[in-house]
């Protein structure tokens, strides 16, 4: 099995990548290609399919969901991890787990302090899979997805 990571290129892949998030999320979770072009974007390429993918926002903290007009504001030292997807045939197989091992390596080989990302309440595997890798709650958010409503989990790991 060969597996690399690969920069998503900007904007000829912008369509590729929204592709990809039609099958990993339900559809009112998925970004446009406004909220693309603001990441920087990863594949998790196996034997040449698409299988997983992340994104990233450099020296930024997550606070879209105590902010109004959704504005992430730049804290220096702070990944802020805006998506981590594992397409469903490929999952429960450990590729999860890869991928968020390497968006940590990610993190410490550039340098960054610590690591903030969020999820759905209900997302029990994300949660889990953080968890796993020592990421703590830091807030929990009412009101912050809709289709279905739900609280958003704001999830950090210090990294130094
Ligand atoms: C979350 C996700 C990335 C996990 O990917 P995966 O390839 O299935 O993950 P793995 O096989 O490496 O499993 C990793 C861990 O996730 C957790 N997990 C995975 N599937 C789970 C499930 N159905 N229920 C509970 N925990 C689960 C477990 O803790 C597991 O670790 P363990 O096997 O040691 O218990 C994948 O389910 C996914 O892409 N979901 C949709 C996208 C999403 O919701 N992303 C988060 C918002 S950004």
């Amino acid at each position: 099995m060969r597996t690399e990571f690969r920069r998503a290129i900007l904007p000829r892949e912008i369509r590729s990548l929204m592709a990809f998030d039609r099958k990993v999320f339900s559809s009112s979770d998925l970004f446009d290609a406004g909220t693309w072009k603001v990441f920087e974007s990863y594949w998790m390429v196996v034997d040449g399919v698409k299988a997983g993918c992340c994104a990233f926002e450099a020296h930024a903290d997550f606070q879209e969901d105590i902010h109004q007009g959704g504005i992430n504001p730049r804290l220096k030292g702070s990944l802020y991890i805006s998506t981590t997807g594992i397409l469903p045939r490929f999952r429960g197989k450990g590729f999860g787990t890869l991928l968020k091992a390497w968006e940590i390596s990610y993190a410490r080989y550039h340098g960054f302090n610590c690591i903030v990302t969020n999820t759905r309440k209900r997302n029990v595997a994300m949660i889990k899979l953080n968890r796993k890798f020592g990421f703590r709650i830091i807030r929990t958010t009412p009101g912050y997805y809709s289709d279905p409503p739900d609280s958003t989990v704001v999830m950090e790991l210090r990294l130094r």
